[in-house]
C-alpha cells in the first residue's frame, strides 16, 4: 500500500473504533443502540460486526481525524468527508446513521454503510468508490466467512447486512452479502475460487426473486453448484428470523433450499395464468428448454416426470419435445 492508502484505511480504523465506542457505551448512542436491540440484533453481533453509530453532527469526524493529523484531502478522497463547492470547507458524509464498517479481505475497514434509524432517504448511506473500496469486488462479511466458505465449500448469498448479521446469529458462519448492487462478474469469480456451491437467499420480493434468478445463472454459468433458498410471504432472512426464529430458518430455509432447476419452475410460473392454454404451453416450453440443459439424465427425467404428473401429458411427447429443443440449441 502507498502511504496515502495507509492513512487512508488508518483514518477508517480510528472512526471505526469511535463509532463502534458511541454506539455501546454513550448517551448519545443509546437511540441508536435500542433501535438496534428492538430489531433483534445482540450485544454479540454488535461486537462481531463492530457495529457503529454516527453523531448527528456535520463536522465530528472532520475535526476528530484532523486533530490527529489526517489532511483534509486525504479523508475527503477516502470518502469520511464531502467538500463543500461554494468555500471549500467540508463536511461528515455520515450523520445520525447507524454505521456498518466494511472490511476488506484482510480484515481492514475500507468503507461503512450507514442506515438511518427512522424514515430518511437512502435507508442505507454507502461510501463512495475509493482507491481503498471498489463495491463490485467486495462481498460484505467475506472476512469473517471466508474460512467456513472453503471447508464446508459452500456460501450463502445475501442481498442485505441484516440479513447476512441475522442469519449469522443463527449459526451460519459461511454468509456474505453484496451490497446494493448486483452480483457482478467478480464477486462470482470470488464465491466460485472459495467455494463449490453457493445458495442465493435473496428477499422473497419482487426485487429479490428477479435479482435471485439473475445472481443464481451467473453462479452456474462460472460452474457454481447453485441453490436457491425462498422465505413466505415476501419476507426477508432478518424478517423471518425475527418472525419464526433461528432454528426454523437454518431448518426450514437453508435446509430446505431448492436446485436451481426447481427454482426456475416456480420462476417461469411468475405472471402466468396455467389455467389459460397459451400460457399453459409457454410456462411448459420454456421448462422443456431448461430441462434440456441439464447434464444429468436422471435430472431430466426427474423434471419430465413432474411435469408430466403436474399437466397430464404423456412423457414420451415430452421428451420428444425436449429433444427437439435440445437439438435446436446446438
Ligand atoms: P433492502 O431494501 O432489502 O434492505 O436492501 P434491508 O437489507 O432489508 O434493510 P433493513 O432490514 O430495512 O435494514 C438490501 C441491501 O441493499 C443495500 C444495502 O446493502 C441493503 O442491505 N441498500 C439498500 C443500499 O445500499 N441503499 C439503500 O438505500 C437501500
Ligand atoms: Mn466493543
Ligand atoms: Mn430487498
Ligand atoms: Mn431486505
Ligand atoms: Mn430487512
Amino acid at each position: 500500500f502507498s502511504k496515502e492508502l495507509k492513512q487512508m484505511i488508518e483514518a477508517h480504523e480510528l472512526i471505526r473504533k469511535f463509532y463502534h465506542h458511541l454506539l455501546v457505551n454513550t448517551k448519545d448512542g443509546q437511540h441508536a443502540l435500542e433501535y438496534l436491540l428492538n430489531r433483534g440484533f445482540t450485544i454479540e453481533s454488535i461486537e462481531k460486526f463492530q457495529i457503529g453509530y454516527a453523531l448527528n453532527s456535520w463536522e465530528f469526524v472532520y475535526k476528530f481525524l484532523t486533530k490527529r493529523k489526517f489532511e483534509p484531502s486525504i479523508l475527503e478522497k477516502s470518502g469520511l468527508i464531502i467538500k463543500r463547492e461554494k468555500d471549500g470547507t467540508y463536511f461528515d458524509r455520515f450523520r445520525d446513521r447507524i454505521m456498518f464498517p466494511i472490511f476488506d479481505q484482510k480484515g481492514n475497514t475500507i468503507a461503512f454503510s450507514g442506515r438511518s434509524l427512522g424514515s430518511e432517504e437512502p435507508k442505507y448511506l454507502n461510501s463512495p468508490e475509493t482507491a481503498i473500496f471498489n463495491k463490485s469486488k467486495i462481498l460484505y462479511n467475506f472476512h469473517l466467512a471466508r474460512s467456513s466458505m472453503r471447508k464446508l465449500q459452500q456460501v450463502v448469498l445475501f442481498e442485505g447486512f441484516a440479513d447476512c448479521i441475522a442469519a449469522n446469529r443463527a449459526g451460519i458462519e459461511n454468509g456474505v452479502a453484496t451490497m446494493g448492487t448486483s452480483l457482478t462478474s467478480d464477486h462470482v469469480a470470488l464465491i466460485r475460487r472459495n467455494s463449490e456451491s453457493v445458495t442465493v437467499c435473496y428477499d422473497s420480493d419482487n426485487a429479490g426473486i428477479e435479482a435471485a434468478y439473475r445472481a443464481a445463472n451467473l453462479l452456474s454459468e462460472a460452474g457454481s453448484q447453485v441453490r436457491v433458498a425462498m422465505m413466505p410471504d415476501g419476507l426477508d432472512p432478518d424478517d423471518y428470523i425475527k418472525k419464526y426464529g433461528e432454528d426454523r430458518f437454518t431448518k426450514e430455509i437453508i435446509g430446505s433450499s431448492m436446485t436451481f432447476m426447481a427454482f426456475k419452475l416456480l420462476y417461469f410460473r411468475r405472471g402466468k395464468d396455467l389455467q389459460n392454454e397459451g400460457d399453459r404451453l409457454q410456462y411448459i416450453e420454456e421448462v422443456l428448454r431448461e430441462i434440456s440443459q441439464l447434464d444429468k439424465a436422471v435430472e431430466r427425467d426427474h423434471y419430465l416426470r413432474q411435469i408430466s404428473n403436474e399437466f397430464s401429458l404423456s412423457l414420451d411427447a415430452l421428451k420428444e419435445q425436449q429433444k427437439q429443443l435440445y437439438f435446436a440449441q446446438k
